[in-house]
């Protein structure tokens, strides 16, 4: 891979895609290809086959989705199921038509079945049933998994899957509704802590256990998954389609988590729990071992990372 090739990060404004796009500035990528969702709507398939009929693509970062918390979720599967099923069909004809080199898929560790031994290997997807309050996204990034397992095993396309657990970071959606459970979390702390509450009510038991990644982190894997050697995945993979688990093999309860970022908000009320409202799955952790032993490991200490999310929001 060179500095020089042209690389398309679809989705760059979200949080993965701007954590993707400033690494690869920062590491001196020239021919970084971004195109504004007002511009160019990905889920039309034909209008993304004409914007880069005529463009040179080397790479292509798959970022762009309908993504979210459980309640945007569950309250809207049409929704995640139709918009993740259309872009990511769009972004995969696109990248089979101009024969992309490398296409990196953002699935999520939701495609993994609710009861699945922990921590997760990529070997379980398919192996059970799904969680329900977000079975339409999950059910839409497998179909997108297979889709490319048919392009790379029979069409020759080099695609790599990563399968990122819980991802936070920055450029988050801070919304107490759409957002997933951090964001929303800090959302609902700090509105409680403007309004002087005296608690504040968040969704569920607070017992689930999650991991998350620093959007950064994640970022560092994608560009680590574009380097690595079409002949050492074939070896590895047995020519099969490579699917990556990306995590950072711990995890915290959701009420740790928000006694921190209440701590860091400094807000001084209590956490109640509203136990009539779903928890999701109990306990999703990743095993990422896969591509840690290609030579990748997460380097922002999560207590850290969280902090300063917290902070950026208050300067
Ligand atoms: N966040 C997580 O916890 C998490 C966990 C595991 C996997 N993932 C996966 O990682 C990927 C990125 O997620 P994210 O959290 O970065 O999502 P995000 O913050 O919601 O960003 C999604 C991006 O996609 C763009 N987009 C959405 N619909 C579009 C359309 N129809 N046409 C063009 N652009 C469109 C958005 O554009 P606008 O900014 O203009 O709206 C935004 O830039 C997704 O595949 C997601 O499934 C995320």
């Amino acid at each position: 891979m060179k500095k020089s090739d042209n690389i398309f990060i679809a989705g760059h404004k979200g949080l993965v895609g701007s954590s993707v796009l400033k690494l690869l500035k920062d590491k001196g990528y020239k021919n970084l290809i971004v195109v504004d969702r007002k511009k160019l709507d990905l889920r039309d398939t034909k209008k993304v086959l004409k914007y880069f009929k005529n463009k040179k693509i080397d790479y292509m970062i798959m970022a762009a989705a309908k993504a979210g918390g459980i309640i945007a979720n569950s309250s809207n599967q049409k929704d995640f199921f139709l918009n993740n099923i259309e872009i990511q069909n769009s972004l995969l004809q696109m990248a089979l038509k101009k024969k992309i080199k490398r296409t990196i898929y953002l699935g999520t560790s939701c495609i993994y079945p609710k009861f699945s031994k922990t921590p997760i290997k990529e070997e379980s997807l398919l192996t059970g049933s799904l969680e329900k309050t977000n079975q339409c996204y999950a059910i839409a990034k497998i179909a997108g998994i297979k889709f490319c397992e048919t392009l790379y095993e029979d069409y020759d396309l080099d695609i790599i899957c990563l399968m990122p657990t819980n991802v936070y970071g920055e450029n988050d959606t801070f919304d107490a509704i759409d957002g997933h459970v951090i964001p929303a979390i800090i959302k609902k702390i700090e509105n409680a802590k403007k309004k002087g509450n005296k608690f504040v009510k968040l969704l569920g038991t607070g017992k689930p256990l999650r991991e998350f990644i620093h959007s950064d982190d994640l970022a560092s894997a994608i560009l680590l998954s574009l380097k690595i050697k079409k002949k050492i995945l074939e070896k590895k993979f047995n020519n099969k389609l490579p699917i990556l688990n990306v995590g950072t093999q711990d995890h915290i309860s959701i009420k740790k988590l928000s006694s921190l970022i209440a701590k860091y908000i400094n807000f001084r009320g209590k956490i109640i729990f509203d136990k009539n409202s779903p928890d999701g799955t109990f306990k999703k952790n990743l095993d990422s071992s896969k591509i840690i032993r290609f030579g990748w490991s997460p380097k922002i200490n999560f207590y850290e990372g969280l902090r300063q999310v917290v902070q950026s929001r208050m300067n």
